[in-house]
């Protein structure tokens, strides 16, 4: 059994060099990205649910320090952010070195209050220069994202002990180029999605061999998101194939391209989906029968039993280090007992996993505090704080930090806290 040379508490205990922290992503949080693809996007009307606009947002750009400092009195020893590749490379052969010491500033701010920063290189868009050009489906993005990368690195690397190289490759592809529902909104181009995908590969390998070369002691990943699948009817051939397929189809193909550039993998878990055959020959043959039981805002199913069942899928296929990079819930409610049973629950389930010998080094919640949900808009609320745009304050969802405050805490799952 691999713990990764790290000794583990008893059962339902982390081990001690566990990271705990949030997950944010630079478009989502810091407002004014103004050279991004998704600001035009979310300008064409129809493009976002609640028909919101990310003008200033949380203004994480400006106000990091009073997010940080929430961040670090729940106690967390780890903090994800992303970098926006906008920001930093706004035209062609245009680079930001106000923005680039801006995120070193940020990246130190969170030093100084103990939190490890995970940056992600990567976390969804593209500057519009980059987008107008085709985007990832031309090969040049590929030489455009790695300067990119090596200005970033270059600033910041000394810094940086964890990176992240993209976030969620395949959702970006299926919700770009398959439904179209994001940019650069394409539907059925099958095309544009394998080219994409080679490209994304690929700069996820360079990224990764870069990052080594410079800094061999940083540890470098990609973040995933895996669903949970199961069969409807476990009895039947065809909902079984149908679990079979999605898993090949999705990140576990994904991964299987790039393991030997990993040093870890970077899970967000966040569903779990029945599979059910269904003849529907215009679709995909696929109905999603789930329970639901408990349910969030939106609808998506909370199945805490999932983050142990990826997990040690995971584990079994590629042996490599675990963080659960994102794993949250949107409630509005600011009585939230959903979101506070949701992380203990998962939180128990993934200390169980711990306790198999599944080597998981970290759990960052998503999300600090609510933020701009991309098509969903501002009305997806996944905080332990709560956002008052208005006023630009983020409150407390009290039972949640109460409740993930004291996990840490303890750092371990106890009976008190399970209550
Ligand atoms: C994940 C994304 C993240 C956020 C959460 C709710 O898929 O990585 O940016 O949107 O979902």
């Amino acid at each position: 059994m691999n713990t990764g040379g790290m000794q583990k508490d008893r059962g339902t205990g982390f081990p001690p060099s566990f990271l705990w922290g949030v997950a944010v992503a630079s478009y989502q949080v810091e407002g004014g990205n103004l050279w991004s693809d998704w600001w035009e996007w979310e300008r064409t009307p129809g493009h976002i649910k609640d028909a919101s606009r990310n003008t200033i947002g949380c203004d994480f750009w400006n106000r990091y320090p009073y997010y940080l400092d929430l961040a670090k009195e729940i106690g967390l020893n780890a903090f994800r952010l992303s970098i926006e590749w906008g920001r930093v490379n706004p035209e062609k052969d245009r680079w930001s070195d106000e923005a680039l010491t801006r995120y070193r500033e940020i990246i130190l701010a969170c030093r100084e209050r103990g939190m490890e920063p995970m940056v992600t290189l990567w976390h969804f868009t593209v500057p519009q220069w980059v987008s107008r050009e085709g985007g990832w489906t031309n090969p040049e993005t590929v030489d455009w994202f790695l300067a990119y990368v090596d200005k970033t690195v270059e600033a910041l690397g000394d810094n940086v002990r964890f990176w992240i190289t993209l976030n969620e490759p395949t959702i970006v592809l299926s919700s770009g180029y398959k439904t179209g529902v994001w940019p650069p909104g394409r539907k059925k181009d099958i095309v544009g999605f394998r080219q994409s995908r080679k490209n994304l590969i690929f700069c996820h390998c360079e990224t990764f061999s870069r990052i080594k070369k410079k800094t061999p002691e940083a540890q470098v990943g990609i973040a995933v998101n895996i669903t949970y699948n199961e069969p409807y009817r476990p009895w039947f051939p065809p909902d079984r194939a149908l679990v079979f397929l999605a898993n090949i189809q999705g990140d576990y193909a994904f991964l299987k391209r790039m393991q030997s550039h990993l040093d870890f993998i970077g899970l967000n878990y966040y569903f779990h989906n029945r599979l059910a055959f269904v003849f529907q020959p215009d679709t995909s043959f696929s109905a999603v029968k789930n329970e639901n039981k408990i349910v969030s805002d939106f609808g998506w199913e909370v199945y805490p039993a999932g983050i142990a069942k990826v997990s040690w899928d995971l584990w079994q296929r590629f042996r490599k280090p675990i963080y659960i990079t994102e794993n949250g819930v949107a409630d509005a409610n600011m009585n939230d007992k959903l979101r506070s049973d949701f992380i203990r629950q998962h939180l128990l389930y993934l200390s169980r996993s711990i306790a198999q010998g599944v080597d998981v080094r970290g759990y960052f919640y998503w999300s600090l505090m609510d933020n701009f949900e991309w098509a969903e808009g501002f009305s997806y609320r996944s905080g332990l704080y709560a956002m008052d745009y208005e006023k630009q304050i983020a409150v407390p969802r009290q039972s949640s930090v109460e409740t993930y405050r004291r996990i840490i805490a303890e750092h371990r799952i106890s009976h008190g806290n399970l209550k």
